[in-house]
């Protein structure tokens, strides 16, 4: 069988938000990559992108998204170039707009990481190559992939399913209301109040949530969230360009702590992810991430096989 069997409808597209994906744009992308992990588990090689290569722009740190679209571009035969945002033009004034420009001249797609939305946006519009978004302030698309990836392997299937998010409303609460939307999962998020979802994203994850029978719920409990869950998820309550509130974050999420006293309302065989990095005994204690409910680690792992897919699919 032919893994990229629904390539042309996907090739050349940007990658920004799962909202620009359709539910069976997203299920199939789901199929691919589960199909490049059989692969790469078996030892096949599979160099799907002989020739092609991806720039990676950072203009914040990472772990995860560096190394495993570095890795998974080899793994696809292709050629990945790290660009720190420090050492391009671009650090130093040159316009997002022109760096698209020229990097589209030499490259076959871009992933980037950066602050402001509009600046991947920009990138995508002057580029003319495939854009990958790899984090922003508003969005984090593919680890929303990568956690929907997770849940299925863990679950069976998506559809149905609830997910309680305990923390800050933030990038990866937003693409998970997306991507959770998007496949018909019952996505509840809680947060202290100030620090909900954007309005804008709760409101086309329910647009997209009536289409395939999934619910957006937030609320200020907790307790309310967790309740029945089957996935609980929580992140960083001070993300990365927040460093400066972490302290004032540190209290007013306390009682947002996912600790073994509020998974005792998810289901008995809840599974417990965070996209990592983590703080143990900030936004999670060490009994629940490094318990039986956790699948952390494999999370982290399904980042390589998800954006895999997309680069195979796009570039
Ligand atoms: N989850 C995630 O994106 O991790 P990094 O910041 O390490 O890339
Ligand atoms: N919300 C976090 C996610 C890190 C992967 C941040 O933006 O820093």
């Amino acid at each position: 069988m032919d893994i990229l069997s629904r390539k042309e409808e996907f090739k050349g597209r940007d990658f920004l938000s799962l909202y620009d994906y359709t539910p069976d744009e997203i299920n199939y992308l789901l199929d691919v990559a589960a199909s490049l992990k059989e692969l790469q588990q078996r030892g096949e090689p599979h160099p799907l992108l002989a020739g092609k290569t991806l720039g990676m722009i950072f203009q914040k740190s990472s772990t995860r998204t560096r190394v495993s679209f570095e890795v998974g571009m080899y793994q696809l035969g292709g050629y990945p170039l790290f660009l720190s945002s420090s050492d391009l033009q671009l650090g130093r004034g040159e316009t997002i707009a022109d760096t698209g420009r020229v990097l589209a001249r030499y490259l076959d797609g871009i992933m980037i990481r950066t602050y402001a939305h509009e600046d991947v946006q920009e990138l995508a519009a002057h580029a003319g190559i495939p854009i990958i978004n790899g984090l922003t302030d508003l969005l984090h698309p593919c680890q929303a992939l990568a956690d929907l990836l997770t849940i299925k392997e863990k679950k069976g299937w998506l559809a149905g399913l609830k997910l309680a998010y305990v923390g800050d409303g933030n990038n990866v609460a937003h693409s998970l209301m997306l991507g959770g939307a998007k496949v018909g999962m019952h996505v509840v998020v809680a947060t202290p109040p100030g620090y909900a979802p954007k309005e804008e994203i709760t409101l086309r994850a329910r647009e997209a949530a009536a289409g395939t029978g999934a619910t957006v719920t937030v609320t200020s409990d907790p307790v309310e969230a967790v309740t029945a869950a089957d996935v609980v998820y929580t992140d960083v309550w001070a993300s990365m360009g927040q460093e400066t509130e972490k302290a004032e974050r540190a209290k007013i999420f306390a009682p947002y702590q996912v600790n073994a006293g509020l998974v005792k309302a998810a289901r008995s065989d809840f599974i417990f992810l965070h996209c990592l990095p983590a703080y143990r005994n900030l936004e999670v204690t060490s009994d629940v991430i490094d318990g039986p409910n956790s699948v952390v680690f494999e999370e982290a792992e399904n980042r390589l096989h998800v954006q895999k897919a997309i680069m195979a699919l796009l570039i």
